[in-house]
């Protein structure tokens, strides 16, 4: 297990119990969590306080600046994390096949 598979189980145990836990990280999230550790970091601390935390590759970029835009006082993080955070979460493009309107 990686450094931040063991990180975001420890996370997950706190939010919702140690049967999350027993689920492996999706790979959608292992890669999202390796390319942005950062953004990783932040959303374990605080994404998982008010509702279950938006999963990286789920949503798209656009649904999240969206979203995002109205969490800038729940969240105090400055502008690059968020920039950083929607990069962690959005969907990847390239994995649709549906070409983007
Ligand atoms: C203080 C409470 C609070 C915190 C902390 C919080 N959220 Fe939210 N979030 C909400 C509420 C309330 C909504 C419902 C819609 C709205 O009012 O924005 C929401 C909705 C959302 C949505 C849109 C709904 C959806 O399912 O797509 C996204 C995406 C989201 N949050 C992501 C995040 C992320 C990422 C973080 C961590 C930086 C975060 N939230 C932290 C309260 C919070």
């Amino acid at each position: 297990m990686t450094r931040a598979a063991v990180w975001l189980c420890a996370a997950l145990i706190t939010v919702g119990g140690a049967a999350a836990c027993a689920a492996p990280v999706s790979p959608a999230t292992a890669a999202a969590i390796a390319a942005h550790p950062r953004a990783a970091e932040i959303w374990g601390d605080k994404c998982a306080s008010c509702h279950v935390p938006v999963e990286p590759g789920t949503r798209t970029t656009e649904a999240l600046r969206a979203a995002l835009a109205k969490h800038r006082s729940r969240a105090r993080i400055t502008s690059a994390e968020w920039d950083d955070l929607v990069e962690f979460l959005a969907a990847a493009p390239a994995r649709t096949a549906i070409p983007p309107r």
